[in-house]
Parts: C-alpha cells; sequence; structure tokens
C-alpha cells in the first residue's frame, strides 16, 4: 500500500527519495485504516475502526494504532503499551518489564534461566564451572564432564600428564603425537612421527621417512616425494632408490629408475645432452640443436651479434658499414659463418659472399675448399677461380674439368691438349699419330718433328724425301733435315745445291746467271790489267833496244805470269 501510495505521485528522482522515508513513517505508524488488526472470529474491524480481535503484535490500543512502549517487548497490555505481557527471545517478563536473560544463559523464563551455555551455572549463569571442567550441574555447580587432557576423579578434574591425550583414572588411553607409554613420557623412535601408545610400535614416520619393517627409513635427500613405500620422485638432476645419483652432467632431469636423461639443462642438446647449443644461443630443441632463443643482442639462425649502429641508411638498413655484418630486417648482424668473411642474407637464409683464404663460397653458402686442382691450392675468395692456373692434368677457370685422358696438361681455357702423354702423338686430344718418318715417331703437338727426321727425308714434320739425285754417304742421310739442300753433293750429272734434275728451275738459272755475270765481269778487269802491263813492258821493250823487236807474244804472256 505505501508503495502504491508512493507510485500514485508523480515526481521527479529527489521526492522520489523524501516522500519514500514519509510514506515509510507513516506506515509504520499508521494503523489507521485497520491493518494493525489482528485476525480473529469476529469481524476484523469495525465501522468506527475499532479492532474486535485485538492488536497484532507490538501494537495496542482500540484501533492498534499505536506501538508498545516497553523496550524488547514483543506484545503488551491492549490499552498499555508500558506493560509488557510477551518479551523478544533472549530476554525473560519480570513485573511488565522484559530482561536480559544474560550472556551465558541459554535460555529463560519470568523465573530467570532455565538453562545455561556449557562452562557456566547458576540462576543466571553467572557462576564458571570448576577449572578444566568443560560441563557443570546448573545448580550446584557440580562437575559432569573434563576437558580434553583431564579425567574425572573424585568430582574434580584432574590432569591425564603433559603428553596424555585421553585419560581414565588408572593412567593414559591415549598419547600426545609422537609420545608412548602408560603416562606417556616415552618418546617414539627417531624420525617416527606417531607410535602406538601401548608398545612403541611406529605407526607413521616423520617428513623425509617411510615405514619399512616397522622403522623410519630414510627416503633420501634428493626424493622429492617420499610414499608410504619409499621415495616416488626425486629432485631434478637425481635419480635411484633413494635418489643419491646424479643425472648425467647438463641433464635437467632423468628417469629416476635408470637415469635416462628426459631433458636437458639450457643451453644443451642430444641424447645425454653431451652438445652444448651454439654460440651465444640460450636454448636450442633438445633433438637436433636447432637454435629456438638468442642471447640479448643476438638475432638468427645461428644467433650472430646484432646492432643498428652499423646501419646504412640508418633507418632503412640496407647495408652495412662493417663487411663483416650483414643487413638483416632493420639490423646489422654479424656474419659467423664458417671461415666466411662477408656474408648477405636472401629469402631467410644467410650466404657467405666472400671467404678467408683458400676457401671460397660454394652453392650451399658455406664456405668450401679452393679446388685442390688449383696451382698452389689458391683461388679467389669470392667466384673460386683459381688464381695461378690449374694443376697439369685440369681446366676452366675452377680447375674443375679433366683434360682429354691422353693430355699430359691442356689449354686452361677450352680444354684442348697441349702436351701428350704419349709424344709419339698429337693434336687437341691427342689422338693423332705422329707422322712415320719422325725420328722415332715423336713429335710436337703441332705434329712437327722433335728434332730429326728418318734418314733421307725433310721438312717440319719430315714430309719430303730427299732429291734422289743427291749423293749417298755410307747410311747417312744425303740432304739437310730442314732445307733438303744436299749435303754430299750430286750424282753425276747434275748440278746445284739441290741438285735438281731439271735444270730450268727459274730461281736456281738466275743464280747461276748472277754467278757467271760476277766472274766475268772479274774476268775482264784482270784482262784489262794485263793488257795494259802487257803494253806497258812491250813500249819499254821496244825504246830500249829494236833488236829485241822479234819478241813473242808467248814471251810477254811467260813474264807476266812468272
Ligand atoms: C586445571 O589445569 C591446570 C593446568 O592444566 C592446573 O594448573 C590446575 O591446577 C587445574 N585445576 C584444577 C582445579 O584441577
Ligand atoms: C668490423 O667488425 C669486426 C667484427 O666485430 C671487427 O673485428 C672489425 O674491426 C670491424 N672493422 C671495422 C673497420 O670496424
Ligand atoms: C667452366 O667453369 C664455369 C664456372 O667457372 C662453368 O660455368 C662452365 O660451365 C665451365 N665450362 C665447362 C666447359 O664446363
Ligand atoms: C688456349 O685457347 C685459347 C682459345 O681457344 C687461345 O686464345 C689461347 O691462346 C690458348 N692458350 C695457349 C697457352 O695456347
Ligand atoms: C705411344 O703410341 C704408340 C702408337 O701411337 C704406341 O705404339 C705406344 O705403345 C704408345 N706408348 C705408350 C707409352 O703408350
Ligand atoms: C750405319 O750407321 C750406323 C750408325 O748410325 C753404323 O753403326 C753402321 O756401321 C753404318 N753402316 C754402314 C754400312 O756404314
Ligand atoms: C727451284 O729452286 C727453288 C729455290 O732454290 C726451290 O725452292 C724449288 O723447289 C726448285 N724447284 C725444283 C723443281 O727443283
Amino acid at each position: 500500500m505505501c508503495t502504491l501510495n508512493f507510485l500514485m505521485i508523480p515526481g521527479k528522482m529527489v521526492t522520489f527519495a523524501v516522500l519514500c522515508m514519509l510514506v515509510r513513517v507513516v506506515c509504520t505508524q499508521d494503523c489507521s485504516t485497520c491493518q494493525c488488526c489482528a485476525d480473529g472470529k469476529y469481524l476484523k474491524c469495525s465501522i468506527r475502526g475499532n479492532c474486535n480481535n485485538g492488536c497484532i503484535d507490538g501494537y495496542y490500543g482500540k484501533n492498534c494504532k499505536y506501538k508498545c512502549t516497553s523496550q524488547n517487548c514483543l506484545r503488551c497490555h491492549r490499552n498499555y503499551g508500558n506493560y509488557c505481557q510477551k518479551c523478544t527471545p533472549g530476554y525473560y517478563l519480570y513485573n511488565y518489564n522484559c530482561n536480559d536473560c544474560g550472556s551465558q544463559c541459554q535460555s529463560c523464563s519470568s523465573y530467570g534461566c532455565n538453562s545455561c551455555y556449557d562452562g557456566y551455572w547458576g540462576s543466571t549463569c553467572d557462576e564458571n564451572c570448576a577449572q578444566n571442567s568443560t560441563l557443570c550441574r546448573k545448580s550446584d555447580g557440580y562437575c559432569l564432564s573434563c576437558g580434553s587432557g583431564y579425567y574425572f576423579y573424585n568430582g574434580k578434574c584432574t590432569t591425564c600428564g603433559i603428553h596424555c591425550a585421553v585419560c581414565d583414572p588408572r593412567g593414559c588411553t591415549s598419547c600426545h603425537v609422537g609420545y608412548w607409554g602408560s603416562t606417556c613420557d616415552e618418546n617414539c623412535a627417531q624420525n617416527c612421527a606417531s607410535c602406538r601408545t601401548s608398545d612403541g610400535y611406529c605407526l607413521s614416520c616423520g617428513s623425509g621417512y617411510y615405514l619399512y619393517n616397522g622403522k623410519c627409513t630414510t627416503c633420501g635427500a634428493h626424493c622429492a616425494c617420499c610414499g608410504s613405500g619409499g621415495c616416488t620422485s626425486c629432485h631434478n638432476r637425481y635419480w635411484g632408490s633413494t635418489c643419491d645419483e646424479n643425472c648425467a652432467q647438463n641433464c635437467a632431469s632423468c628417469s629416476k629408475s635408470d637415469g635416462y636423461c628426459l631433458s636437458c639443462s639450457p643451453g644443451y642438446w642430444g641424447n645425454t645432452c653431451e652438445n652444448p647449443c651454439g654460440h651465444h644461443c640460450l636454448e636450442c630443441d633438445e633433438q637436433n640443436g636447432e637454435c629456438i632463443s638468442c642471447e640479448h643482442g643476438y638475432l638468427g639462425h645461428p644467433c650472430t651479434e646484432c646492432s643498428r649502429d652499423m646501419c646504412m641508411p640508418q633507418f632503412d638498413c640496407e647495408l652495412c658499414t662493417n663487411i663483416s655484418f650483414f643487413a638483416n630486417g632493420g639490423v646489422c648482424c654479424l656474419c659467423s659463418l664458417d671461415k666466411c668473411v662477408s656474408c648477405s642474407k636472401a629469402l631467410d637464409t644467410v650466404n657467405c659472399k666472400i671467404c678467408k683464404q683458400g676457401y671460397y663460397p660454394q652453392s650451399n653458402g658455406q664456405c668450401g675448399f679452393c679446388n685442390s686442382y688449383c696451382f698452389k691450392n689458391e683461388c679467389d675468395s669470392s667466384s673460386g677461380v683459381c688464381l695461378y692456373g690449374c694443376i697439369n692434368g685440369y681446366w676452366n677457370k675452377t680447375c674443375d674439368k679433366e683434360c682429354e685422358p691422353d693430355c699430359l696438361s691442356c689449354n686452361q681455357t677450352d680444354g684442348s691438349c697441349s702436351q701428350c702423354k704419349n709424344n709419339t702423338r698429337h693434336g687437341h686430344d691427342c689422338r693423332q699419330e705422329c707422322s712415320a718418318t719422325c725420328k722415332n715417331s715423336k713429335c710436337d703437338n703441332n705434329g712437327n718433328c722433335i728434332n730429326v727426321c728418318i734418314p733421307n727425308t725433310f721438312g717440319k714434320q719430315c714430309e719430303n724425301k730427299c732429291d734422289g739425285s743427291c749423293s749417298p754417304k755410307d747410311n747417312r742421310t744425303s740432304c739437310s733435315e730442314k732445307t733438303g739442300m744436299c749435303l754430299y753433293g750430286c750424282q753425276h750429272g747434275y748440278r746445284g745445291r739441290f741438285c735438281p734434275k731439271d735444270v730450268g728451275n727459274k730461281s736456281e738459272k738466275q743464280t747461276l746467271l748472277t754467278a757467271a755475270l760476277g766472274r766475268g765481269l772479274g774476268g775482264g778487269i784482270m784482262a784489262l790489267i794485263i793488257l795494259a802491263i802487257i803494253a806497258m813492258v812491250w813500249f819499254r821493250k821496244r825504246r830500249r833496244s829494236n833488236t829485241e823487236r822479234n819478241t813473242s807474244v808467248h814471251d810477254v804472256l811467260r813474264l807476266v805470269c812468272s
């Protein structure tokens, strides 16, 4: 009804609160419309507003409009609010007023307390039971039962003894944990937590021990879980029935029964955790050693030292200022590949670009030895091209090609033979035979005979026969191996250095002509001198004497020639 009244008033929130308070005050006191009349056999409320069956608890008056005035009163006199007739629980009626039963009184009536809480006695329950007694008679405090550790004897509670839990006048029936004996003054055996009161037989062990054959046996200092049957699990790094064996080095946990390694300490991997993770690697896969996390300041696989300081340009970081570093997603990381001087990263793999001396980057991105067929084993550290060519028998820039099987050595550009194993052969593959006219069939790679021909042949490959007109001498060759010139003159009927059969050789004729001309010229001058001398002598003689006139030409000639 209050709610209804309130709801019918239109208003704001503030008015709501204020009104509600007002309404409530009115509500609890306003019994004007017979709300406080009790139900009963008569009409509840008369026309005048009188209650015919009396009031509900707590109200009084003809119309039951008033609240009882007596304190802690449940029901009061119909006409007098200060005359209480029934009290609320915990109070008792005395002289029309309600009085407190008292805090130790369990229930009370107008005559006072009916029963006390445990430990108290007396009409108002304000007396304590005798010391160490838990329950005593309300009327006189006679002890009825004792607290734990005391026994009832002769109307009193007597102590059982310091370690006794339950006792009777004959003695202890149960001791505190850890003691035994009729007076509970014996300690249970060492490490035994509890034992039988009668004989001290151990029933349970202290922490870290287990019961075996009635005795407490240690589970071991490194036992993690000590069960009733012994140690069931060891602390990390230990194994064995009493956990006194160490797991293998670097093994974080191992099988309790046989020590088989189950997990590695951080930084190690392998079946027995024998392998350290890579350089600067904090944690790696225990099966394959692949690095999972790197030390601070290191990145990638393997963990390499990284920093932003060497980036070029500084924010894009495409290159690094130091060639020992390579750009790696915004930072420069140290190249740590084996034997590598400078790396680069592409498609998530780091490849070496320049290796240390004696090595070169191979197709897998790692540095490998220079080809062993490189002369001096040295090659360009980025291309692998042999620096000083190949050793005999190999060719191409990296000396990866073998010369033809018959070559001793070959051209390093195209692999053609430059020297044959068998010097009776020649050609780009040393499969061509040397000319049979070469002495011992030996020739150079061009097919030219080395040094000498067999007798009576000449030319670079001894392909020509000496002229048949050359004079033979013993079994020696008759002409020069180089020029074919006859060495021992011509056979009868032939002339010249080459003893040609046909004198009509033009150039030979010319040579002969020149020779003849030379001789003729020389002869003419001689003849002139002789003639001049003859003339001189002849004139002198004529001047000297005329008798000598008949001197013959013969004489003159004799003179000149003598
Ligand atoms: C009650 O017990 C205490 C110690 O537990 C003892 O000192 C005292 O004497 C006992 N009182 C009586 C009345 O036995
Ligand atoms: C480049 O880095 C390497 C490795 O940290 C260092 O040894 C070398 O001195 C650096 N070179 C230059 C030019 O700073
Ligand atoms: C010679 O070596 C290069 C690489 O250095 C290679 O590409 C080429 O195929 C080789 N030549 C022959 C004829 O195999
Ligand atoms: C090897 O062969 C190349 C081309 O075939 C040629 O240019 C070069 O002169 C040859 N080298 C030698 C030493 O014969
Ligand atoms: C060299 O070649 C000749 C013929 O071409 C052959 O008779 C001879 O046995 C060969 N010599 C060697 C050492 O192979
Ligand atoms: C042929 O020459 C060899 C030496 O080259 C010599 O021993 C031999 O006696 C000569 N034969 C004749 C018939 O002169
Ligand atoms: C003619 O003489 C020249 C040079 O002396 C020589 O090369 C040539 O073979 C000779 N010809 C004949 C047919 O003998």
